[in-house]
Order: structure tokens, then C-alpha cells, then sequence
């Protein structure tokens, strides 16, 4: 008999370990790429038109493998920092998949967090030349998540944080700081930040460029993980190689939707899908001074993963 469940933040925090997070996000893009899973594109219910630049969105999919239906019901509130709220707020369903029964109702701002956190360090994995340097622009919620996750995979020498916002960049640096002992170094100026690096990942609010091309080096990966544009079109069009989580999502959100609304950059100008490097159908880096962006806008599926895998863990 299925149990229906409802299942709160601290539950999720008691049942979930970061690394499990990386390799599950690893592994569902793996899934995706080969076909197992159904996932339609995001559903954006935009408020703008009625006066709110608050907006919801809806995230279905189906893991065949791992015999799990749900849907993420995610939003973003500009306001909500002035009311000690994050700006993404989030909730998971979770289904099963042969007769619709709920198994459970639960918290998604931390496996949303979390989840977000480990796609550019699978992206890294699959298309970094080097790993010495980290440059995060952007010390939020996504950003420092990140930043958690990179660390956990890979050893930098060197750790750089840039955000308007010196708090932010304070918090970044005493959180990340509890877990690695990389040096970890706070710039005022986003050039100087992204000069030299060899990951860099924007996770910024930002709607307007923030990252220029000559500013980055031959063999730098750029994870863009805000939901506009963060890049200089420049950079985005002389860019050797482009990649993205999922094609049609990346359409109307993300790094490339105004180059593609504009018709600067077509479908064929995306390298491909992760899932789709993953399991070898698409080429990745080919070398050394490569310049690649990624765009991970998130995928529901990954969501429901780490759903599934909390929820098999609490309903014993
Ligand atoms: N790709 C994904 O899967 C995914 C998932 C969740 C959220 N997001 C997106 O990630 C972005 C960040 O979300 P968050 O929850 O971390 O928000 P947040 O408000 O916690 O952090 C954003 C940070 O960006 C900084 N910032 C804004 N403009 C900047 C600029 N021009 N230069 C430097 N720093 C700047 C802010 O000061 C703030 O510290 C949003 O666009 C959000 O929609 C993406």
C-alpha cells in the first residue's frame, strides 16, 4: 500500500548527502540522454502581464527506472529578501506511476538548491580543460550551492567570489569556507574575478551582461546558471562550443533565449545536450583552448530524482 507522505525541509536535510545529490544528478541526465525518461518542457506561468514581475513554473516528468512520476511547482519573488524569504520557492509531488496515488507532498527549496548547486560541477566534469581556478559571480542561494558541490568534486587552488553585494560575498565566504581549504578570495570587480579562471559560473539575478570575452581564457568552461543572460552576446556567439541540460528549455529561459529570439544563434549552433555527452552521442571538449558555455537551466527530472530517493529513505 502506498503511503502518502508529507515531507518537510528538515526530513529532506536527515536523508540526503550532497555527494548522493552530484551522482544523482549525474546519473539522471545519463537517463535522459538514453531515452528513459519523459520530461515535457517547463510550463512558465508569467504574472507580468497583470503587474507582478513574480512568476511560477511547473515541472513534470517520468523516471521509468527508477518507477517514479512528479511534478516541481517553483517560483521566483523579487520582494521576498525584504521579508527574510528566498527568492525561489518551491514544492515537489510525488506519484505513483501505475495508479496516481500521491506518495508524497514535499519541501523543493532545498533539492532545488541543492540540485542547482551540482549541475555545473557535472557539466565540469564532462567539458573542464583545468580545474585550478573557480570564479562563482553571484554569492546567493544558487551560488553558494555551487560553489558546495564544486568542492566536493574537485580540489581548486584558488576560489573567487564576486557579487554586488558584500554581505552576500561574506556569507559565501564563511559558508564554503566551513568546507574546503582552498583559499577563498572576495573581488570587487567581476573582470578581475573571471581573468584567469578555468571554471567560472554565473549566478546572478542579473538580466543584462556581466562577463565580456576578453575577459576569459582559452580553456575556460562558463557555467551560466541565472535564468537571463548573463554573458556578452560577443562571448556567447565566438564561443567554440555550446551546451545545454535541454534544448527546448534553454528556447525561452536561460543564457541563449535572447540570441535565439534575436536569431543571432540558432538550434545547430548548440554543441548538444549533457545527457547526450554523457552517454557518447555528442562530442564534448576536443581541446585545450576551448571556450565553452553551458547554460543548465534545471531539468524537472532531476528534482524528481532526489525525490524519490529521499521519499524511498523516510517511508522505509
Ligand atoms: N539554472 C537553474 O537550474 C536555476 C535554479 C534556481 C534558480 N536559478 C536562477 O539563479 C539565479 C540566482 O538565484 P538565487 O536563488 O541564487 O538568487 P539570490 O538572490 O539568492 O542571489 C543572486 C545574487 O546575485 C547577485 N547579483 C545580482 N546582480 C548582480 C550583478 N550584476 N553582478 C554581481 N552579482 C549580482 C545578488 O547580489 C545576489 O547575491 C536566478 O536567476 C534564478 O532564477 C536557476
Amino acid at each position: 500500500m502506498t503511503k502518502s507522505l508529507i515531507i518537510t525541509q528538515q526530513e529532506i536535510m536527515n536523508n540526503l548527502d550532497l555527494k548522493e545529490v552530484i551522482d544523482s544528478v549525474e546519473r539522471t541526465y545519463y537517463l535522459y540522454g538514453k531515452g528513459e525518461i519523459i520530461m515535457p518542457t517547463k510550463i512558465t506561468l508569467d504574472m507580468e502581464p497583470l503587474g507582478s514581475s513574480n512568476w511560477f513554473i511547473s515541472m513534470p516528468a517520468y523516471i521509468k527506472p527508477m518507477d517514479v512520476v512528479g511534478i516541481k511547482f517553483i517560483g521566483g519573488f523579487n520582494a521576498n529578501k525584504e521579508i527574510g524569504l528566498p527568492y525561489i520557492m518551491s514544492q515537489i509531488l510525488l506519484n505513483d506511476p501505475k495508479t496516481g496515488v500521491l506518495r508524497a507532498l514535499m519541501d523543493g527549496n532545498l533539492i532545488t538548491n541543492m540540485r542547482t548547486g551540482a549541475q555545473s560541477p557535472v557539466f565540469a566534469k564532462y567539458l573542464a580543460s583545468k580545474s585550478d581556478i573557480l570564479t562563482i559571480i553571484g554569492a546567493g542561494v544558487q551560488g553558494r550551492a555551487t560553489a558546495l558541490s564544486m568542492v566536493e568534486i574537485f580540489d581548486f587552488k584558488e576560489i573567487r567570489v564576486s557579487d554586488l553585494d558584500r554581505d552576500a560575498r561574506k556569507r559565501f565566504i564563511e559558508e564554503v569556507g566551513n568546507k574546503t581549504s582552498s583559499p577563498i578570495l572576495a573581488y570587487d570587480s567581476v573582470e578581475e574575478a573571471v581573468r584567469g579562471a578555468d571554471i567560472i559560473v554565473t549566478a546572478t539575478t542579473a538580466s543584462t551582461p556581466i562577463v565580456y570575452r576578453d575577459w576569459v581564457k582559452p580553456g575556460a568552461v562558463i557555467s551560466s546558471i541565472g535564468s537571463d543572460q548573463e554573458l556578452d552576446e560577443e562571448l556567447i556567439l565566438q564561443a567554440d562550443k555550446r551546451y545545454v541540460d535541454h534544448m527546448e528549455q534553454n528556447l525561452d529561459r536561460g543564457e541563449f533565449h535572447r540570441c535565439f529570439e534575436k536569431g543571432s544563434l540558432g538550434e545547430d549552433d548548440i554543441t548538444g545536450e549533457i545527457g547526450d555527452v554523457i552517454c557518447g552521442k555528442v562530442v564534448g571538449r576536443e581541446s585545450n583552448d576551448e571556450i565553452i558555455i553551458a547554460s543548465p537551466i534545471g531539468m524537472g527530472c532531476l528534482d524528481i530524482a532526489i525525490a524519490a530517493i529521499v521519499y524511498d529513505r523516510v517511508s522505509g
